[in-house]
């Protein structure tokens, strides 16, 4: 059986959850990849946090370079977040020949291309599928079950704190500032929620769908972006009163002449819509395709273990191939 041998940058949230996961499941990820794995080291800021998670404290370093540059690393999961210095050490370990799986959807949108460029200069491979929707296989099927097919529009739901605050300011009357918190203690929520709530989080995660789906990039910060600190709780109840509901929706749609157009902002669904129901820190990605039609995926699209869930999917994928 062959053995590999994981480095983990980051022990948050998703760096957690991915441990949580590897140690509780190996024995059927080790049966579905024939490979067996260890996790050898783990970059932690606080060594304090990986006792909630029983994890041993000779695994810690505060070195970087021990994972990306270590002879004895074959994988990386990179769970630092932020686009530096995660995109340096990402393209580091790749150019080393170490496989990355992350779910930084900010530093992935800014350089898809060098991570792309680093892995095949490397022979290893860069794999993305935490990055957008959580726990949700949206982008394995966008870049292969559905890749037979041209994609006119991507819709979604893709951010799992406004998505809360939106249900629980609307549903139940609960004021932002309290909700936020919540989300926050709930693991949903950026390390700073600006990210979330003003809708920087949307474009990056709607820059990689659409550089998987259009097969073109374009920047998150040219994408135009509205978040939802202007939405007051008369605006929910208004929507309320007239059967709607309102969702912060991140939107691409290719036009007849071949024009993309897109775009971050809340709308108001009627209650119709397919993506009306989809609440709380849940997600959903409603893509057409010429020749399937319309699909969506829906699940849950923050938290240390849906995340976690698309991060170890993604290393089993790369540890089938050894
Ligand atoms: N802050 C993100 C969200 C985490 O709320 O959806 C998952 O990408």
């Amino acid at each position: 059986m062959k053995k590999i041998n994981i480095g983990i940058l980051g022990f948050g949230t998703v760096g957690g959850g991915t441990y949580d996961i590897l140690i509780k499941n190996r024995e059927l990820i080790e049966r579905r990849t024939g490979c067996s794995y260890e996790i050898k080291k783990i970059l932690v800021r606080n060594p304090e946090r990986l006792k909630a998670h029983g994890v041993d404290s000779s695994l810690a370093t505060d070195s970087a370079r021990d994972i990306i540059e270590g002879d004895d690393i074959d994988l990386v999961v990179e769970a630092i977040g932020g686009t530096e210095p995660a995109t340096d050490w990402m393209l580091t370990a790749l150019k080393n020949g170490k496989s990355v799986v992350t779910p930084n959807k900010a530093a992935v949108a800014a350089n898809l291309h060098k991570l792309k460029a680093a892995a095949k200069e490397g022979g290893a491979e860069i794999r993305i599928e935490a990055c957008v929707g959580g726990g949700i296989p949206a982008l394995t099927a966008i870049t292969e079950a559905l890749s037979g097919n041209e994609f006119s529009e991507v819709l979604g739901i893709v951010n799992g704190t406004t998505n809360y605050i939106l249900t629980k300011m609307g549903d139940e009357g609960l004021p932002y500032d309290e909700v936020l918190k919540d989300a926050q203690a709930k693991g949903f929520a950026e390390a700073d929620p600006t990210a979330d709530v003003e809708g920087i989080d949307c474009a990056n995660k709607l820059s990689i769908l659409m550089s998987l789906s259009f097969d073109k990039y374009v920047a998150p910060e040219d994408i135009p972006t509205e978040g939802i600190t202007n939405i007051s709780m008369e605006d929910l109840q208004r929507a309320k009163e007239k059967g709607c509901k309102i969702k912060l929706i991140s939107k691409a749609a290719l036009d007849e002449s071949g024009h993309l157009s897109y775009e971050v902002k809340p709308m108001e669904l009627p209650k119709s819509h397919p993506l009306c129901g989809v609440d709380s820190e849940f997600n959903a990605i409603y893509i057409t395709g010429d020749a399937v039609g319309e699909v969506m995926f829906y699940g849950k699209g923050a938290g240390a273990l849906p995340t976690g869930s698309a991060v170890v999917g993604d290393i089993i994928s790369i540890m089938k191939k050894l």
